[in-house]
């Protein structure tokens, strides 16, 4: 039984409030619990004990060798987990946290569960921008490793319902906050290096990072296809609706057309498109996901439309595609992930 408890983020002092300091307890007990971060629900677990973590690779099907991010709540939690931290760390650390950034160090050996980081010598650390995961994370007085609360190969979830739908009956409880607000995961930074190399991209943009430490990298693996990324987790196939999803590069007369041959053929068809221009298109299902002008609004809605296309039986999706600047590109990162197929090019 998989139980639930529903918490106000905005009220005060959240650490004594009798739902999370038993939530705490139950990760004390090594048990695991999803907690809404500001980008997607986690499934927390204690990331000192073996217990625990194998029970959240469990729950979710993940491969073991698919490293957990490990959340803290403040500073001293660091220092027990990391052997050092360098300076560009340390600035993008005083810009961004807490907040949707990943930082990759180079890890302290002996405390954390060697589960939890799959052997490597570096550890994945954030400190999440929400009320109700750093209560949680302080109450329990305990580092929590947490992937996205969410089935393996699934899209991430942004509300309580999406974990229920995934793992209720798998995990011991739920910590319900309300929808997160970025909508797409934290943006994971490898600082172990001279230059710092963004890994997966997500709720910080390289824009922001080269504003705090200047040159920033990207993981020549992100573009192409052949390269071994060096995220473990980016190789896998992911967010992926039920229905094939092939994104378009075209405008809407052009997706029309697509919609149309496959009607033509008998086959229900999903239009994945924006608050702009949903009324351009005639199909089976239609649903907006944002808005284009402010893709923030995209990032936020994103999971949660690629889900409703799971309740609606469409036979194929046809999905338009984004500018990869700011968010744009974490968004074209994780359709292209859910897509699996290349960008349909029929833009003259
Ligand atoms: O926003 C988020 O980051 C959410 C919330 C819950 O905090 N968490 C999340 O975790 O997205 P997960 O497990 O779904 O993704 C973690 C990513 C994976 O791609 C994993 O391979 C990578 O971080 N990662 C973890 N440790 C790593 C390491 N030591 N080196 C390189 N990549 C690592
Ligand atoms: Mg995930």
């Amino acid at each position: 039984l998989t139980r639930l408890w529903k918490v106000d983020k905005s009220v005060d002092r959240l650490i004594t409030y009798p739902q999370i300091v038993e939530a705490a307890r139950i990760l004390t007990e090594n048990e695991v619990v999803a907690l809404p971060t500001e980008t997607v629900y986690g499934l927390g677990g204690n990331a000192e004990s073996d217990e625990a973590v194998a029970r959240i690779f469990a729950a979710k099907g993940r491969p073991s060798d698919n490293p957990l991010i490990i959340h803290i709540a403040n500073l001293n939690q660091l220092a027990e987990i990391v052997r050092e931290i360098p300076e560009t760390a340390e600035k993008l650390m005083a810009a961004f946290w807490p907040g949707p950034l990943t930082i990759i160090l180079d890890k302290k050996v002996g405390k954390l569960s060697e589960l939890a980081t799959a052997g490597l010598s570096t550890v994945a650390v954030r400190m999440p921008n929400h009320p109700v995961a750093l209560a949680l994370i302080e109450a329990s007085g305990l580092p929590i490793a947490a992937p996205s609360a969410n089935v393996s190969g699934r899209p991430s979830p942004t509300t309580a319902r999406h974990v229920q739908d995934d793992l209720d009956g798998r995990i011991a409880g739920i910590v319900d906050g309300g929808p997160t607000g970025v909508g797409v995961e934290s943006t994971v930074v490898d600082c172990t290096g001279e230059t710092p190399v963004i890994l997966r991209p997500g709720g910080v943009t390289k824009e922001q990072l080269e504003l705090v430490v200047g040159e920033v990298l990207t993981d020549p693996a992100l573009t192409d296809s052949k390269q071994a990324p060096k995220s473990p987790g980016m190789k896998y196939r992911h967010y992926a609706p039920n229905a094939p999803l092939y994104l378009v590069n075209g405008d809407a007369s052009d997706i029309q057309k697509l919609v149309d041959e496959k009607r033509g053929e008998g086959l229900k068809v999903g239009v994945m498109t924006t608050e702009e221009n949903q009324h351009s298109y005639q199909a089976d299902v239609i649903f907006p996901c944002g808005r284009r002008a402010q893709l923030e609004t995209v990032a936020e809605a994103l999971y949660d439309t690629l889900r409703a296309f799971n309740e609606s039986d469409v036979d194929i999706i046809f999905g338009e595609i984004f500018p990869e600047t700011g968010v744009g590109v974490a968004i074209m990162n994780r359709l292209t992930k859910a897509s699996g197929f290349p960008i349909i090019e029929v833009a003259e």
